[in-house]
């Protein structure tokens, strides 16, 4: 995991969107360690950090991070006392949520700090742009007792990545009279935050007061055909264990769907798909080892897959590396998105427990050990 490259996107945000950013630490960091990236962000000029659930709020609080977070996908009986006590940012997107989170205030004896957020047509979580004037009323009474603050006002977008998408303009056009009811009903929010990586790169009308970014924060370019000089930060690999010569025609791994057409080299590398490696990807993706690509020999397992290195050859120990930035020729995580059918998102996310995280740049400061640290 290369720091200087989560500190290099961070500043590339805040350069070009020329707004606060929003390190989107959720997931564990997107599987790259929560706690370093949000410090290496931190450092490097992110304002917020923004997690899903109150139990990863806490433990940036634990860690020591007094940054301001945001907390948006909660429970129906969440019980917010402790992370409304953290002085963590709370997002409502129900009347119901709302009077929770005052609830939890009142307890606390505390003023929660919130968020609400609508429906601007993902139809995911969010308040509907029908029921906003009763969130809204509802907020500016919690908001007159003392027990609420409402700091911001958000949405997400359906199709960011894909630029002049009009669904964005009509997702825009539905925020604005969001913001704008929420000021007619006595509501001040000074945090509108719309726009995730690919908008907060490529769309500059959806800035408004916070980019929230997440997976170009990680490296992974997010607009569809555009490059804005995203460093990857993470480089997965494994080591040769086992090597074996076999003769062409000898079938490899479960249900042997691949058969070596060479007299061949095959390499066991000890990840498997328990480690979030993609078990069907067998056959169509390949990894680098030895200074050239050589692809993944029959169906994943799940805790090892074996490289066919075809005439070439290898040693106990040698470095197969399955994706990073791509600067040698090795394959990237976009490709094993593609060879698995999904989104680099889901196989960062995947990576297990099992890998150790190892970090790696000058901004591998304050408290980041070099292996499994701040996890
Ligand atoms: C609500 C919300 N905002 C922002 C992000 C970051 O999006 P991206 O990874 O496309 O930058 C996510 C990611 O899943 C999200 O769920």
């Amino acid at each position: 995991m290369n720091l200087d490259a989560i500190a290099h996107n961070t500043a590339l945000f805040t350069e070009r969107a020329r707004t606060a950013v929003m390190a989107v630490v959720k997931a564990d960091g997107f599987g790259h360690g929560m706690i370093p990236v949000a410090r290496a962000a931190l450092d490097n000029g992110a304002d917020w950090l923004g997690v899903t659930s109150c139990a990863e709020a806490l433990r940036l609080r634990e860690a020591g991070i007094t940054a301001p977070v945001l907390s948006w996908l909660h429970a129906h009986d969440t019980d917010f006392r402790r992370v409304i006590a953290a002085t963590v940012d709370l997002s409502a997107a129900s009347c119901h949520h709302l009077a929770r989170i005052a609830a939890g205030a009142a307890e606390a004896g505390m003023t929660a700090m919130v968020h609400l957020k609508v429906d601007t047509g993902l139809c995911r979580n969010g308040e509907s742009p029908a029921r906003w004037p009763a969130l809204v009323a509802l907020a500016r009474r919690l908001e007159q007792k003392g027990l609420i603050w409402v700091r911001g006002v958000w949405s997400h977008l359906v199709n960011a990545g894909v630029p002049g998408h009009l669904r964005t303009a009509r997702q825009v056009e539905l925020f604005d009279q969001a913001v704008a009811l929420a000021r007619a009903g006595g509501l001040d929010p000074q945090v509108r935050h719309l726009a995730n990586s690919a908008a907060g790169l490529g769309l500059p009308g959806c800035r408004y007061d916070l980019v929230r970014a997440g997976i170009g924060l990680y490296g992974v370019e997010p607009v569809h055909g555009r490059t804005f000089g995203l460093r990857a930060a993470m480089t997965l690999h494994g080591r040769v264990i086992l090597v074996k010569r076999v003769p062409a025609g000898t079938g490899v791994s479960y249900d042997h769907r691949y058969v070596t057409t060479v007299d061949s080299t095959l390499a066991l590398v000890p990840i498997g798909y328990a480690d979030g490696v993609p078990r069907t990807v067998g056959g169509r993706a390949e990894v680098w080892c030895g200074g050239r690509r050589h692809p993944v020999a029959g169906s994943v397992a799940m805790d090892q897959f074996v490289v066919d290195l075809g005439t070439g050859s290898t040693r106990l120990g040698d470095e197969v590396v399955v994706f990073g930035p791509g600067s040698r020729g090795e394959p990237t995580v976009t490709e094993w998105a593609g060879w698995a059918d999904t989104i680099p998102h889901e196989v960062f996310t995947r990576l297990g427990d099992r890998i150790p995280r190892r970090y790696v740049g000058e901004c591998r400061t304050r408290g980041v050990q070099p292996d499994r640290e701040g996890r």
